[in-house]
């Protein structure tokens, strides 16, 4: 797509304002509109991107082209509930997750059969700035991308936290163990990048009989497996309600 469409993204908050970075960095011309601007300039773009907390769509009273491309990434707000507010029909949802302000981002998104091969690629292009991402075929799976990769940092950071618990536990300072389970998290990941096969992997650490053994058992057990996927059926479910 060339760059000389006009690009408005309204909501300058936390993700709103990625969005504007990445936009900026990829030579697009943005206007970022906050609560104090004048909404009604994004009227004459040709692309409008929702950055506002689901609440406040409401309140958004706006004229849109029937043509404008719509990027939400709005949670909860259906394809249904912005055709049915702002009159458009091209409409793409989209579901970033908080490593996004890294460019290390995760954004899954769906796209209505208006959208043009041209708009998937400028959607596409600032997605993939943001880190990866993929193209739904149907709307609920953005409900599985939220509880995946949207709430997902946050089962990392607590599960980093037991990790470091776990380590204090055993007497360490809370420097040493975060250095050790920071690394070992690292280099596990980086093992993970050059051999995907998760069982060969764990094999390859668990000796028979062994420690890793015997810290497994207890993992499995407790069916660790388990509470991971009700816990993420959870999160969806709770997503879909919204
Ligand atoms: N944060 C995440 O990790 C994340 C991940 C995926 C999706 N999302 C979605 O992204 C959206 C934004 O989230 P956020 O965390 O960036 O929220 P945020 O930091 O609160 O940003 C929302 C911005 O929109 C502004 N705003 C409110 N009403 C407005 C209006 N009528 N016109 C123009 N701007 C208005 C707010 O201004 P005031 O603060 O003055 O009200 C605020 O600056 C949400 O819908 C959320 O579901 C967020």
């Amino acid at each position: 797509m060339k760059n000389n469409k006009k690009i408005a993204v309204i909501g300058c908050g936390v993700m709103g304002t990625i969005l504007i970075n990445n936009l900026k960095e990829l030579k697009f011309p943005v206007l970022g509109l906050d609560k104090d601007d004048d909404i009604k300039q994004a009227e004459g773009c040709d692309i409008v991107i929702l950055a506002v907390k689901p609440q406040d769509f409401k309140n958004l009273n706006l004229k849109l082209a029937k043509d404008t491309l719509v990027i939400s990434i709005m949670a909860g707000i259906t394809i249904v509930k912005i055709k049915s507010q702002l009159k458009v029909t091209k409409i793409i949802r989209a579901m970033p997750n908080m490593p996004a302000r890294i460019n290390q981002g995760f954004v899954g998104w769906y796209a209505t059969k208006h959208v043009a091969n041209d708009d998937k690629n400028f959607a596409e292009q600032l997605f993939n700035k943001m880190g990866d991402s993929m193209e739904l075929s149907n709307e609920d799976s953005i409900n599985k991308v939220t509880a995946i990769a949207g709430s997902g940092p946050a089962y990392v950071f607590h599960t980093i936290q037991s990790y470091i618990n776990g380590a204090k536990a055993l007497g360490l300072k809370e420097s040493d163990a975060k250095k050790m389970v920071f690394q070992t998290i690292k280099g596990s990941l980086a093992m993970v990048n050059e051999q995907t096969d998760l069982d060969t992997l764990i094999k390859s650490v668990a000796s028979k009989g062994g420690t890793t053994e015997a810290a497994l058992k207890v993992f499995n057990k407790k069916n660790a497996a388990k509470i991971w996927e009700q816990a993420m059926g959870s999160a969806y479910n709770r997503a879909k309600e919204l």
